[in-house]
């Protein structure tokens, strides 16, 4: 299958990962025998490191949800996760060669297929890598999508992104609807803190995922943390570009998980038309 440019992060990197195994829809199958000894090695690595430095920096919701990834003594069948998955929010992993395009990507979690990289970073990589492996896939997001709203968010999400991508292509074209939702994606699903007892603590995958910006991006006092509460935190939010290759300069607070879903409920259309206005 010809290569496509990636979802997020424009970059002149080609994407890693082999895309020929992938179908139309860029899943493939997971080749769970593939792995070696090293790569679940490294997986049991990564697991043990990143869950005991959780404590303080990560939230109450993906603390409690953690354990429903399973064993980490080896890399997980997805089979395996989605019997339980399925069960708590209708949720399926599949697995995907690396980063896919948007349409593709957000048509599945429109239909709440949550797309996981099935390989691994090397163990040169153990601190840090730009695009997402299965390290960052299922330990950064799947625990909260047992959690129905994180569950639910994201289906929206989906949605939502297929809507702006339609506006963006239709008969009065709002150019950039697609690139504003997706930076509220990458700062709440990505690298989201979340207010519990007066704290931002990490729910956004990136953080949860990185040993060294989860500390930095609770602890230090370099980056910006603002609230995202109501339309003007929204529309700043859609406004702000972000780097892929590095610690964020300003991360977004919500109140609750609970409220994530009511901010993003309204329709977005006159969000989109008026960021549009302004840059144009
Ligand atoms: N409600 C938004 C719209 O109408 C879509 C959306 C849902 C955005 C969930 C983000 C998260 O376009
Ligand atoms: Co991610």
């Amino acid at each position: 299958m010809a290569v496509t440019p990636a979802v997020y992060g424009a970059s002149d990197r080609p994407p890693r990962g082999d895309y020929s195994r992938a179908h139309d829809d860029y899943t493939c199958a997971q080749n769970h025998a593939a792995y070696t000894e090293a790569d679940h090695d490294t997986y049991r690595r990564l697991v043990a490191r990143q869950s005991a430095l959780l404590p303080g920096l990560a939230c109450r919701a993906f603390m409690d949800a953690l354990p429903k990834l399973g064993a980490s003594d080896a890399i997980p069948r997805f089979e395996d996760i989605n019997e339980r998955l399925l069960k708590a929010t209708g949720w399926q992993l599949v697995a995907v060669p690396g980063l896919i395009p948007e349409v593709p990507f957000f048509t599945l979690l429109a239909n709440r297929k949550f797309p996981v990289t099935d390989w691994i970073r090397s163990a040169a990589e153990l601190d840090y890598i730009v695009e997402p492996d299965i390290f960052h896939d299922l330990f950064g997001h799947v625990p909260l999508l047992f959690d129905p709203r994180y569950a639910n968010h994201i289906q929206a999400y989906g949605q939502g992104a297929l809507k702006a991508h339609a506006l963006e292509h239709g008969p009065e074209p709002t150019p950039g609807a697609v690139e504003m939702i997706s930076r509220l994606y990458w700062y709440t699903i990505e690298f989201g803190l979340v207010l519990e007892n007066g704290q931002p603590l990490a729910y956004g995958a990136g953080i949860l995922s990185s040993p060294g910006e989860l500390v930095y991006s609770v602890q230090s006092s370099v980056p910006q943390r603002t609230p995202l509460r109501g339309t003007a935190d929204l529309l700043r939010c859609m406004a702000s570009t972000y780097k892929i290759d590095s610690y964020q300069q300003q991360y977004f607070v919500i109140d609750s998980l609970d409220a994530l879903q009511g901010l993003t409920a309204p329709d977005f259309t006159p969000l989109y038309q008026a960021l549009a206005r302004q840059a144009g």
